[in-house]
């Protein structure tokens, strides 16, 4: 992809923001976008200098305000599943990084900007923000993984209610039922979300990377052996010099200074 026309990323030092820049749509997720922040990840994960925690967040008064509208109208049967696999890919893609990725939701998360929210690993919110699965408005369903992550997330009971009346729910009731686990000021969104990315940035990047890994397959598996995969990544950390040099550091009483080997 040669120039990115919707997607900002900025970086200060492992920490990675990438903006959805779309305002004047409320950042709608048109193929084009999907593809982008497609692209956007993935050159991320592929950086030479190691990305150790990225913020995601949109451009205005709205985060996402669900997949593009106009031109989801015209979509036949074949390319609403072409674009359905795109934005289900992005979703795969954002959980198989090594980092873990922040939403900072700055206004609306509706449809695919709930959806995309809910792919990140877990969710700040803005004071003002609304979220929700408005789909069965349009006459479709959730399409970009939110039947799936949203039960996951607030459970079977409140993911239903929300997808079969398609209501908008204040920052305040998405925290109260786990859907985002802060609620900020919006100035102060960003900053909360960048202190929270520096602090997992200085942590042990394996075994972030590791714990994200366990904690995403484990819920595919029942307990026995999503406990059998936790202790076989336990003791794969203890082959790195990350380990060694967290446990150095706390005997000495110093700093740990990892390097993500
Ligand atoms: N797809 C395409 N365009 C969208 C959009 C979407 N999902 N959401 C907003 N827009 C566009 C509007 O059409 C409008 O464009 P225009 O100025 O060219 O007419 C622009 O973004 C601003 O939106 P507007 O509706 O004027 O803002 P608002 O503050 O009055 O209302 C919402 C905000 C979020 C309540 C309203 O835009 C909305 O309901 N959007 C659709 C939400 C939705 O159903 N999402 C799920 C899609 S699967």
């Amino acid at each position: 992809m040669d120039q990115l026309q919707f997607v900002v990323i900025e970086r200060i030092a492992a920490v990675a923001t990438v903006t959805i820049q779309r305002p004047d749509k409320l950042n709608a997720l048109n193929a084009r976008v999907v593809a982008e922040l497609t692209h956007a990840f993935a050159t991320l994960a592929a950086s030479d200098d190691p990305v150790r925690c990225a913020i995601l967040t949109g451009a205005g008064k709205a985060f996402v305000a669900g997949a593009d509208i106009s031109e989801m109208a015209v979509l036949s049967t074949t390319e609403a599943k072409r674009f359905a696999d795109a934005g289900h890919a992005l979703g795969a893609l954002l959980e198989a990084l090594p980092f873990p990725v922040i939403a900072a939701v700055n206004g609306f998360a509706l449809g695919g900007g709930c959806e995309l929210a809910l792919a990140c690993d877990f969710i700040y919110a803005a004071e003002g923000a609304k979220l929700g699965q408005p789909e069965v408005n349009l006459g479709i369903l959730p399409g970009f993984g939110g039947t799936q992550r949203l039960l996951r997330r607030v459970g079977a009971a409140r993911a239903r209610e929300l997808i079969y009346t398609g209501d908008m729910i204040t920052a305040e009731q998405a925290l109260a039922m786990g859907l985002v686990n802060a609620v900020y000021p919006g100035a102060e969104l960003l900053p909360r979300a960048r202190d929270t990315a520096h602090k997992i940035a200085s942590r042990g990047p394996l075994a972030v990377a590791a714990s994200k890994r366990v904690m995403l397959r484990g819920e595919a598996l029942d307990l026995p052996a999503a406990c059998e995969l936790e202790a076989q990544a336990f003791a794969a950390l203890f082959g790195s010099e990350d380990q060694r040099t967290g446990m150095k550091a706390f005997v000495e009483k110093a700093k740990a200074v990892f390097t993500g080997k």
